[in-house]
């Protein structure tokens, strides 16, 4: 994979009316960075882009979710971050990173001809071991938003997880049992996200969205434990509303709206 790579691929992409994909408008791409997060968060302060790409072939500070790092080894794995500046008030923007989570999970059902499902908010899931997670950062000037840096890690080529990680994670050459080009399937996400994106924006919410993300929500119809700072309880996953917070149905039959960020989901056994 390299800069040149990515660019022949997308060159082969059309979106609906048939143009070239929008997205994205430009593209950085290092053999070696600490997060392509912070390269992305670093470049946007400064300017009033939106929609540029930042891809490594190797992170040696890769974020994760809650202060986690994201163990990202070259020649194994897409590991990108895109800016986004859409006109959307602060409660929106997570919903940004259900629409990446379905984009990615339809981009690789496309590639690969395998579905993936979805553990909600965006952790994408194969024959139950994570293949891709999404951390999605936000820049507010006051309390306006500025710009969103969405950073993907997909787990691509057989690689040794740390130990900690082993029994949850996969890569999807092995589940699949095919060789995959890194520049070809990240092309494939970038074409997807651009029409899921288009669908969000118009609509405002997952409405567009929502019964394509809920075909592949995992928990969906699955005992559930929330760990909500209030008190945690437990309850059936029912689906999730068209403003993105899980639908969870509480064993007294009343419904909780869950939202990202502020709580975690788990399973009762595991994992989902
Ligand atoms: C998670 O914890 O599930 C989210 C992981 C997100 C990792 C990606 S890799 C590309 C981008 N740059 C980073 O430093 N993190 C994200």
């Amino acid at each position: 994979m390299n800069k040149e790579s990515i660019e022949a691929c997308l060159a082969g992409k059309r979106n609906r009316s048939g143009q070239a994909c929008l997205i994205p408008t430009e593209i950085y791409y290092y053999e070696i960075t600490d997060s392509t997060n912070a390269r992305a968060w670093e470049e946007t302060r400064q300017s009033t882009g939106n929609g540029a790409l930042f891809v490594a072939d190797r992170q040696n500070n890769g974020r994760g979710r809650r202060g986690r790092s994201w163990v990202s080894p070259s020649g194994k794995n897409i590991y990108f971050s895109l800016v986004l500046r859409p006109k959307l008030k602060v409660e929106q923007v997570s919903m940004v990173t259900l629409v990446m989570a379905l984009s990615v999970a339809r981009a690789i059902e496309r590639y690969t001809g395998a579905k993936p499902g979805i553990k909600w908010p965006n952790d994408i899931l194969l024959q139950g071991k994570k293949i891709c997670g999404i951390l999605t950062e936000l820049k507010l000037t006051g309390n306006q938003m500025d710009f969103l840096v969405v950073g993907v890690g997909i787990n691509v080529k057989a690689q040794d997880f740390p130990r900690e990680l082993a029994e949850k994670a996969g890569d999807l050459e092995s589940l699949c049992g095919r060789s995959i080009f890194r520049s070809e399937l990240l092309a494939e996400v970038l074409h997807c996200f651009e029409q899921d994106y288009a669908c969000f924006l118009e609509a405002g919410d997952m409405s567009g969205l929502r019964e394509a993300y809920q075909e592949r929500l995992v928990n969906k119809d699955r005992q559930v434990q929330v760990l909500d700072p209030q008190g945690t309880y437990e309850g059936i996953a029912r689906g999730i509303a068209a403003t993105g917070q899980l639908l969870v149905e509480r064993l007294d039959g009343t419904l909780e709206q869950v939202y990202a960020g502020e709580v975690s989901v788990r399973g009762l056994q595991g994992y989902i």
